[in-house]
C-alpha cells in the first residue's frame, strides 16, 4: 500500500501534466524560462531530447489519452533527423530512442518504431572500441586539427544507455549487442569505480592500444570529486545491467555505489551537485536525487535477505524531500522539479531540467505500480 504522499504526488502529476502537455504539444523541452518550457526542435541532436517522449509515454500508458501519443509521435519523427546523421549521433542513444521509439514499440508494437530503435542500437554498437572494450562517448568537437580527439573517451553516463543494447539482443536473438554492453560494463567496473564506492565521470583510453590512460574531471567540482549525477547514472546503470544479465557482480557494484551515495545524503535530503563541493557552496542538483532514487528502487527489487529495506528507505527519503521542497505543482508553470544543475562549473545553476521531471515521474510510477518499464 503506497504511502499517502506518494498517492498525492501521483494525483498532482495527473492533474498538472494535461495542462502542460496541451500548451507544449509541439515542443521538445529542455528547461523553462519564467515557468514556460523552451523548445529544442531546432537543436534536435541534443542528448536530452528523448525525455519529453518518456514523460508522454508514461502518461499515455496510464491514461490512454491520445494527446500524449500524438505529441510523442511528433517527437519520434523529429528525432529521425539525428538518426539519419551519423555525425550527430553519440553514445546517448538509449536516452533518446528507448524513451521514444522504444516506448512506442513496447506500447503499440509499431514496426517503424522497432526499426528506429534497432537502428539506434546498431549505431551505438558501432561506437565500441574492441581493443579498449569501451563505448566511445562523444564525436570530435569539430576541430579539424584534432581529428580523433574524443576517440578514447568513455563516460559513466553511458551505463544508462546500455539497456538499448540489451533490448536489441533480446529482440533480434543476436548476442553481439549484449556482448558489447557487458564488455563496456566490465571496463567501467575496472576503471571507473573507486575503492570507497564513488565513481569517476570521464575515462580516457588510448584508442589504438586500449590502455586506460587517466580519469579526467567532468561536470562535477574537480578531478577526483564525486559528481552526484554521475553517481546516480552508475547506480541505476549497474542495477539495470544486473537485471538484463543476472550477473551478480553488477548488482554488487550498484550496491557499493548506492552505499556511498546513501552515506553522503545530507540531513536535509537535498542533493548537492557534487558530494565533494566546498562546504560554503549550496548548489543542488535535484536530477541526481530523482535518478538515484529510481536506481535504488530497482536495487531494492533485486536484492534479497532483507537488504532491500535500506535502498527503499533511502529512495523514499530522496523522493519525499523532492516532493516536499522541490516540486512546483502550479498548473500555470510547465516544469515540476526545481533546482536542477547541468554542471558545477557552468555559469547557471539550479533551474529546471526535463530529465528531473522524467525520473521523478518514473519513480512515482514505480511506487504506484504503473510504470511502463523502458530500460
Ligand atoms: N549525460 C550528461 C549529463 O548527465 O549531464
Amino acid at each position: 500500500m503506497a504511502e499517502n504522499w506518494i498517492l498525492e504526488a501521483e494525483a498532482k502529476i495527473r492533474k498538472k501534466l494535461p495542462e502542460v502537455v496541451k500548451r507544449s504539444v509541439h515542443k521538445v523541452p529542455y528547461t523553462s524560462k519564467n515557468g514556460v518550457f523552451d523548445d529544442w526542435t531546432n537543436n534536435i541532436a541534443w542528448w536530452t531530447n528523448g525525455f519529453w517522449g518518456g514523460i508522454l509515454w508514461q502518461l499515455y500508458h496510464v491514461t490512454k489519452d491520445e494527446m500524449y501519443r500524438e505529441s510523442a509521435k511528433e517527437l519520434e519523427e523529429k528525432l529521425d533527423a539525428t538518426l539519419m546523421s551519423p555525425e550527430d549521433m553519440d553514445h546517448d542513444s538509449g536516452f533518446r530512442w528507448l524513451l521514444t521509439s522504444g516506448a512506442n514499440f513496447r506500447e503499440t508494437g509499431k514496426e517503424e518504431s522497432y526499426r528506429r530503435t534497432l537502428l539506434a542500437a546498431c549505431n551505438m554498437a558501432g561506437r565500441f572500441n574492441p581493443v579498449g572494450n569501451y563505448i566511445r562517448a562523444w564525436n570530435d568537437w569539430g576541430n579539424k586539427e584534432k581529428l580523433g580527439e574524443n576517440a578514447g573517451i568513455a563516460i559513466i553516463d553511458c551505463m544508462m544507455n546500455l539497456p538499448l543494447l540489451y533490448w536489441a539482443s533480446e529482440q533480434t536473438k543476436d548476442p553481439r549487442f549484449y556482448h558489447i554492453a557487458v564488455k563496456h560494463a566490465d571496463t567501467v567496473m575496472e576503471h571507473f569505480i573507486r575503492e570507497d564506492g564513488s565513481v569517476i565521470h570521464i575515462g580516457e583510453f588510448d584508442p589504438y592500444t586500449g590502455e586506460f590512460l587517466r580519469s579526467v574531471g567532468g561536470q562535477g567540482y574537480a578531478h577526483g570529486s564525486a559528481w552526484t549525477r554521475g553517481q546516480a547514472w552508475a547506480i541505476y546503470g549497474f542495477v539495470l545491467s544486473y537485471q538484463h544479465t543476472k550477473k551478480e557482480k553488477y548488482l554488487e557494484c550498484a550496491q557499493k555505489i548506492a552505499d556511498y551515495f546513501i552515506s553522503n545524503i545530507p540531513q536535509s535530503g537535498l542533493i548537492p551537485v557534487d558530494f565533494c563541493q566546498p562546504g560554503n557552496c549550496g548548489w543542488e542538483d535535484s536530477t541526481a536525487a530523482a535518478i538515484a532514487a529510481c536506481g535504488m528502487l530497482e536495487i531494492a527489487k533485486s536484492v534479497g535477505g532483507g537488504e532491500d529495506d535500506l535502498y527503499r528507505k533511502a529512495a523514499l527519503k530522496l523522493l519525499y524531500t523532492l516532493y516536499e521542497k522541490r516540486c512546483d505543482w502550479s498548473p500555470e508553470t510547465d516544469a515540476i522539479i526545481q533546482k536542477c544543475t547541468a554542471a558545477y562549473h557552468d555559469k547557471e545553476h539550479e533551474f529546471t531540467i526535463i530529465y528531473g521531471d522524467y525520473f521523478f515521474i518514473e519513480a512515482i510510477w514505480k511506487l504506484t505500480g504503473q510504470e511502463l518499464f523502458l530500460w
